[in-house]
């Protein structure tokens, strides 16, 4: 099985993008690392990780189905944000747009009758679906708590159990 131009280059696409993404969160990191936010800092670079291992299942699909996969050039993420509010309204936002972006391979792979393809992004689907949901709650607990000075020791902690695991 072999994929289309098309589709190989859309996927290429998105491995620039979720590249982008664990730059972004590991930029992120770095700027709560400054801050003392070991939390927040813990969190962002699994998620980094996490962003780095999208970017390589794409690049295996890529070479399973014959295509050519690339190692992009990554833009320069931004390295100061004005707020804690701020870094993670920025992550929501990345996320949307890759939730749209696999939402559109989706739509490529049904146009080009390429089922390999659709089967192989419903892992995306989903994972999206997660990420985006605890985004949103990380949100809203910090909505919930304020950033203000005196809250950002009790963000961290909610950070910290999140990224151990123990956070709901
Ligand atoms: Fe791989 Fe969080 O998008």
């Amino acid at each position: 099985m072999m994929i289309s131009k098309q589709m190989e280059n859309a996927l290429n696409k998105q491995i620039s993008l979720e590249a982008y993404a664990s730059y972004l969160y590991l930029a992120m990191a770095a700027w709560c690392d400054r801050k003392g936010l070991e939390g927040c800092k813990e969190f962002l670079l699994k998620q980094s990780d996490e962003e780095r291992v999208h970017m390589l299942k794409i690049f295996h699909y890529i070479s399973e189905v014959d295509g050519k996969a690339i190692a992009p050039e990554i833009k320069q993420p931004p390295e100061e944000f004005e707020t804690v509010t701020a870094v993670f309204e920025t992550l929501y936002k990345h996320e949307q747009e890759v939730t749209s972006a696999i939402h559109e391979l989706v739509d490529l792979s049904y146009k080009e009758k390429d089922y390999t393809t659709l089967n192989f992004l419903q892992w995306y689907v989903e994972e999206q679906r997660e990420e985006e949901a605890l985004a949103r709650s990380i949100l809203d607990k910090i909505n919930l708590i304020g950033d203000s000075p005196q809250s950002l020791y009790f963000i961290d902690l909610e950070l910290q159990k999140i990224s151990s695991g123990s956070g709901d």
